[in-house]
């Protein structure tokens, strides 16, 4: 007996809200296997599109990792075998290693009965994320597993809520050939914020999310600013800025780095103008050299 889940990529903290907000992509994201066997304790047996850099170790992989995760909380005393097929380029920002987790966890739990409901898988999930990156968040995972677009409201304990997403909303995700791991992207981080960037930054998160439940596109789009994680990371990637400049003239709403980056994602009023503001994007990357995938 065997289950296969899908789960997407996602765009975590969404310029302001670091580390607790993030939404998921359409069509986009990892595929995992998982098979039931007689021999207790897991494996993973297959993995594809990776190119060969994935670790096969059950306490290294975020697919195994999440599901151990999950059957420590249950008497389970057979085993699992583990394919996964990556649809996701890695250390890109997309949320790559959540996504594997998530399907896994999905495919895992659906070939148990589903004792979990999606939300509490959640936490088992967050686990990978450690292994990944030695940050615990959620922003990823949450989402993934969910949908739309969710806020994690706290960590200790977790409280993740869904929230709405407008009419007419559309996310291009464009990915320079850069590649960032997300602890060396966390480690330029500030580890101290002033008064004055902790007010600008709880602006902005409450405005996006005001926009979010109002499809207020204009509020989403004054409210798409990070004062916290941008600064620092922005210059990791080249052309981010003339970038931005580009695709609000081009009538987008907003740019951010998805996630740890390197990837931008930009949102946009309408699908004609994602797909005009993904050609101009190319040409900002291309004229500095870069070349760039754009979803
Ligand atoms: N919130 C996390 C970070 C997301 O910005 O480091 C990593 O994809």
């Amino acid at each position: 007996k065997s289950v296969t889940a899908f789960a997407p990529a996602t765009v975590a903290n969404v310029s302001c809200g670091f580390d607790i907000l993030g939404f998921a992509i359409d069509e986009l994201g990892d595929k995992v296997t998982v098979s039931l066997t007689d021999t207790p304790g897991l494996k993973m047996v297959r993995i594809e599109g990776d190119g060969g850099r994935l670790p096969y170790e059950v306490d290294k992989n975020t697919c195994s990792v999440a599901i151990q995760a999950m059957l420590d909380k249950l008497f389970f005393d057979k085993g699992m075998e583990i394919s996964l097929y990556k649809g996701l380029p890695l250390g890109s920002g997309m949320g790559s290693s959540a996504a594997s987790a998530a399907a896994a966890l999905v495919a895992a739990n659906a070939l148990l009965g589903n004792p979990f409901e999606k939300k509490d898988l959640i936490p088992f999930a967050i686990e990978s994320e450690r292994i990944a990156c030695g940050a615990a968040h959620a922003d990823n995972v949450a989402p993934s597993l969910l949908g739309g677009f969710v806020l994690i409201r706290d960590y200790t304990p977790l409280d993740v809520v869904k929230l709405p997403v407008p009419k007419g909303l559309f996310c291009t995700l464009l990915h320079p050939h850069l590649e960032l791991n997300t602890a060396d992207s966390r480690s330029v981080l500030r580890k101290q914020i002033s008064l004055k960037d902790a007010t600008i930054q709880s602006g902005n998160i409450a405005g996006l999310i005001a926009g979010l439940f109002q499809g207020d596109l204009a509020l989403i789009s004054r409210s798409l600013k990070d004062v916290i994680a941008e600064p620092s990371r922005a210059l990791l990637i080249p052309g981010f800025y003339e970038l931005r400049e580009a695709i609000k003239a081009a009538g987008a709403l907003g740019s951010g780095i998805s996630g740890s980056g390197p990837t931008v994602f930009i949102l946009s009023p309408g699908k004609e103008i994602a797909q005009k503001v993904g050609q101009i994007s190319k040409q900002v990357f291309e004229k500095i050299g870069l070349g760039v995938d754009v979803y």
